[in-house]
């Protein structure tokens, strides 16, 4: 079941008359950033007789041979590989995600190095928004929000400090918290990806002495229904 070389990486250290490498699947996944450039290396020294050829599953990419390079042709404007054996694509892509595997050769064609790795491609994160809701006792009901991102995660922050529980109750969707009562502050939701991170606007809350019970349930409903009956559990 477990494939011990997927999770601790693995060196190997060949010698031939051409080059002296050094080989690993890289075990921790490569993630690129939609529409950057992203290098991924192999991690060898190489000389410049060898070939060094890259491909995406079993599609080829390109080659890097006698110090030329040849593409092949979704690739043939969008990507470049390196003396050194580092392949850069361009302008990337969603579909440009997945498994990436790399290939030298000497000067007789013995394969003398094979490398792979896992690529996720990721859009960044938008400015996050905060949405702040008044709830009966003086409590606030926070609700952050982003346009764009892929698996984003949520962090908040009052007065530069990470909200704990002492002053703010926390329910199991983490763009969503409630400030405890008499808190107030400066708040910033902070939202993050393999490949950004992005805060909101500060947002200022107080709800001392305001009442607006019929509001929140309407807000809640369409964010979640678990939700709503945690927060009248709050209050009564
Ligand atoms: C890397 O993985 C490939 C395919 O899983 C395997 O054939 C190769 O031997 C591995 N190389 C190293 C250095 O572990
Ligand atoms: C290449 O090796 C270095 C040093 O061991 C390591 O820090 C780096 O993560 C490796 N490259 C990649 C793409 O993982
Ligand atoms: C490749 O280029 C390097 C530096 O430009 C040069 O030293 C080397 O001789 C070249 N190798 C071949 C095979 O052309
Ligand atoms: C290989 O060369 C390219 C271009 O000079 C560079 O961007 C890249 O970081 C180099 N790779 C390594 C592993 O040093
Ligand atoms: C990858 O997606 C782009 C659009 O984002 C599309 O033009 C291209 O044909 C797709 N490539 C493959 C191999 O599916
Ligand atoms: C945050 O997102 C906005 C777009 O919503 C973007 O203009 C800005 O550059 C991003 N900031 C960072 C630090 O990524
Ligand atoms: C999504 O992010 C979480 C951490 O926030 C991480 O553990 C997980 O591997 C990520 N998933 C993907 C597909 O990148
Ligand atoms: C959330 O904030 C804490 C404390 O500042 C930090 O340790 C953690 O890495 C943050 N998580 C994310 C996903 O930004
Ligand atoms: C929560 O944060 C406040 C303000 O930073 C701090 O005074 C308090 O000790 C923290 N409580 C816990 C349980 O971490
Ligand atoms: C919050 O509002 C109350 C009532 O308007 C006011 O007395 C209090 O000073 C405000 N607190 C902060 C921190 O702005």
């Amino acid at each position: 079941m477990i494939n011990l070389n997927k999770f601790i990486p693995y060196w190997l250290f060949l010698f031939s008359l051409n080059a002296y490498v050094t080989a690993e699947n890289i075990s921790v996944p490569v993630y690129g950033a939609l529409g950057d450039s992203l290098y991924l290396h192999c991690n060898t020294t190489l000389k410049s007789s060898v070939e060094v050829q890259w491909k995406q599953g079993v599609n080829r990419i390109g080659v890097f041979k006698n110090n030329r390079t040849a593409f092949d042709n979704p690739y043939k404007n969008r990507a470049e590989i390196f003396a050194n054996g580092t392949l850069r694509l361009d302008r990337t892509q969603k579909n440009d995600s997945g498994d990436y595997s790399v290939d030298v050769f000497n000067t007789d064609g013995t394969n003398i190095f094979k490398g792979s790795m896992q690529v996720y491609i990721q859009e960044a994160v938008s400015q996050p928004v905060v949405h702040s809701t008044c709830l009966s006792h003086g409590e606030v009901l926070l609700v952050c929000t982003v346009d764009k991102g892929d698996n984003v995660s949520f962090n908040w922050s009052l007065d530069g400090v990470p909200l704990n529980t002492s002053l703010a109750y926390f329910s199991d969707e983490e763009y969503v918290v409630i400030l405890k009562k008499h808190v107030s502050g400066n708040l910033v939701c902070i939202a993050t990806n393999q490949v950004s991170t992005n805060q909101s606007d500060s947002v200022i809350s107080n709800c001392s002495g305001r009442k607006n019970k019929h509001v929140i349930c309407l807000a809640l409903l369409y964010i979640e229904l678990p939700c709503c009956f945690y927060i009248r559990h709050i209050n009564n």
